[in-house]
């Protein structure tokens, strides 16, 4: 198996080309299987090697005018996948990962992540900005801090999301209080 991953600062996993053909997951049952069988600490390498479009995705594609839904694919104790859908201009709050290691697969349309760190009053103090389309992989954990993602361009957006392990709650910034408050995530 390739070791290569490459992560920069913003979290953004830099496409490796390198990849030969039959390396490549082109399936979400392959992929699902995939994740089964390695450890959490190869799953970088094993989405840096998805070759994967919305068409891929059909049964689980669900928009909502005005918002963004989640759609689970699969969920275990490992790991769960989940398709977001989104709407034009919507973003999410800013929210935590509840402990967990996040990586986003990005399938259509273009997403504007900001990333924020603490200010001394705990007040979310932006430290970056980047755009990620199509194919493009980015990560994300606490450790990293808080983060927002928004559709860009007037355009939806399919983005597919691992979580090692599945999250069940984060905070998440409340700009009525100016204070983060913890968030149940509920399964649809
Ligand atoms: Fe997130």
């Amino acid at each position: 198996m390739r070791e290569k991953e490459t992560t920069s600062e913003s979290g953004v996993i830099e496409p490796d080309n390198d990849t030969p053909l039959p390396d490549l997951i082109s399936n979400i049952e392959a992929f699902i299987e995939a994740l089964q069988a390695e450890e959490v600490s190869s799953y970088g390498n094993l989405i840096s090697r998805l070759k994967l479009s919305p068409s891929d995705f059909e049964q689980y594609i669900n928009f909502e005018d005005g918002s963004y839904t989640r759609n689970y694919i699969h969920r275990e104790e490992k790991f769960e996948l989940i398709l977001i859908c989104w709407d034009c201009n919507i973003e999410t709050p800013i929210h935590s990962h509840g402990g967990q290691q996040c990586w986003i697969y990005h399938l259509n349309g273009q997403l504007e992540e900001q990333l924020f760190e603490l200010d001394n009053n705990n007040q979310p103090k932006l430290k970056s900005t980047h755009l990620v389309s199509s194919n493009s992989i980015s990560y994300m954990d606490d450790k990293m801090g808080f983060h927002t993602l928004k559709t860009m361009g007037n355009q939806r957006a399919l983005s597919l999301h691992i979580y090692a392990s599945p999250i069940c709650q984060c905070k998440v910034y409340c700009n009525d209080r100016q204070r983060f408050i913890e968030e149940e995530i509920a399964m649809d």
